[in-house]
C-alpha cells in the first residue's frame, strides 16, 4: 500500500499528481488554503482514502500537529511506500530586490523553502522507525540552477531546496532505514504561476516575453503530463536519493 502527502493540491501541477495517485488507487493526504472538491469526488468515485487539510503551511506552529495526525492515519503493517512531495509554492513577488515589501519577502521564503524544510524534519522524525521505502520529494525549478533578473528570491528558495536535497542525502544514506531524497525541475507548466509571469510588470521581471511567447505558441506542459512524468521518476529507484532531476532530461 502507498501513501502520498502532496501539499498544493488546489490547483497546477499537485492537483495534477493528486489526480494520479488517486486513480492509481493509492492513499493521499492533500493540503492548501483551498479545499479542492474535484479531489475528493474523484477519491470517492475510485473507492480510495483522501484526507484534506485546508490549511495555511504558512501558519508553520501547526505543522509538527499536521504530521503527527496524517502518520496517526497509516497504517504500519499494509504500509509499503510512503512518498511527501513539496510542492505547494508561490512565485509573487516578481520584483528585484530593493523593490520588495519585507513582508512579501518572507512570505515567500516561507512557503518556498522554509515549509518544505518543516515537514521534511517532520517526515523524517515520525518515519525512522518505519522500514517501508520512504521518499521526500522537492519540486524544483529550472531556475535553481540559472538566475533570472526579478526572481531573486524564486531562484535562491528554489536553489536552497536542491542542496536540501543533497545534504539530507548525506545524512540519510548512513540510517538504518533512509529516506530517499530527490529534486525534480517539471519544466514549464502551464498553471497559475505562468499566468501570474505573464501579468508580471516588463520592469520587474525583463524575461516575460520569453514566457508569453512560449504561451502563444502553446509549448508549456500540461500538468497531467508532467505530474506523470514525476511520478515515473518517483516509482524508477534507479534514481539515487540526492539526485537533481530536470523532467526535460528524462526520457518518456
Ligand atoms: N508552473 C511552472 O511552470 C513551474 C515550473 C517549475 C516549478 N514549478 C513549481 O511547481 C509547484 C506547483 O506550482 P504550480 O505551477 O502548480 O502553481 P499553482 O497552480 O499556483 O499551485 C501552487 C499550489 O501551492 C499552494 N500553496 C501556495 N501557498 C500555500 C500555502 N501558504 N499553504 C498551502 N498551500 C499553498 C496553492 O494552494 P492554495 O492557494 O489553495 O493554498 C496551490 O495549490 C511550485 O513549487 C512551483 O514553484 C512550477
Amino acid at each position: 500500500m502507498k501513501y502520498f502527502i502532496i501539499t498544493g493540491t488546489s490547483s497546477g501541477l499537485g492537483e495534477a499528481l493528486a489526480k494520479s495517485v488517486i486513480e492509481e488507487k493509492n492513499k493521499v493526504f492533500c493540503i492548501s488554503r483551498r479545499m479542492n472538491n474535484n479531489l475528493k469526488d474523484l477519491a470517492s468515485q475510485n473507492k480510495t482514502l483522501l484526507w484534506y487539510y485546508e490549511q495555511d503551511l504558512n501558519q508553520m506552529e501547526s505543522i509538527p500537529r499536521l504530521i503527527d495526525e496524517i502518520f496517526s492515519y497509516i497504517d504500519h503493517e499494509a504500509v509499503n511506500e510512503i512518498t511527501l512531495i513539496n510542492n505547494a509554492g508561490v512565485v509573487e513577488p516578481v520584483k528585484f530586490l530593493g523593490d520588495c515589501l519585507p513582508i512579501d519577502i518572507i512570505n515567500h521564503i516561507t512557503t518556498n523553502l522554509t515549509v518544505p524544510f518543516l515537514l521534511a524534519n517532520e517526515f523524517i522524525k515520525k518515519s525512522e522507525k518505519f522500514k517501508c521505502k520512504k521518499n521526500i520529494i522537492n519540486i524544483s525549478s529550472g531556475a535553481a540552477q540559472n538566475p533570472y533578473a526579478g526572481w531573486t528570491l524564486y531562484c535562491s528558495a528554489k536553489a536552497g531546496l536542491d542542496m536540501m536535497t543533497r545534504t539530507v542525502n548525506l545524512e540519510q544514506k548512513e540510517m538504518d532505514y533512509p529516506v530517499r531524497v530527490l529534486s525534480i525541475a517539471p519544466g514549464i507548466v502551464n498553471t497559475q504561476i505562468q499566468e501570474k509571469l505573464r501579468q508580471a510588470d516588463i520592469q520587474d521581471f525583463p524575461m516575460k516575453h520569453k514566457f508569453e511567447k512560449l504561451h502563444q505558441e502553446n509549448k508549456l506542459t500540461d500538468p497531467i503530463v508532467a505530474a506523470t512524468g514525476i511520478l515515473r521518476v518517483v516509482s524508477d529507484y534507479t534514481f539515487d536519493s540526492g539526485s537533481i532531476i530536470d523532467l526535460r532530461n528524462v526520457s518518456s
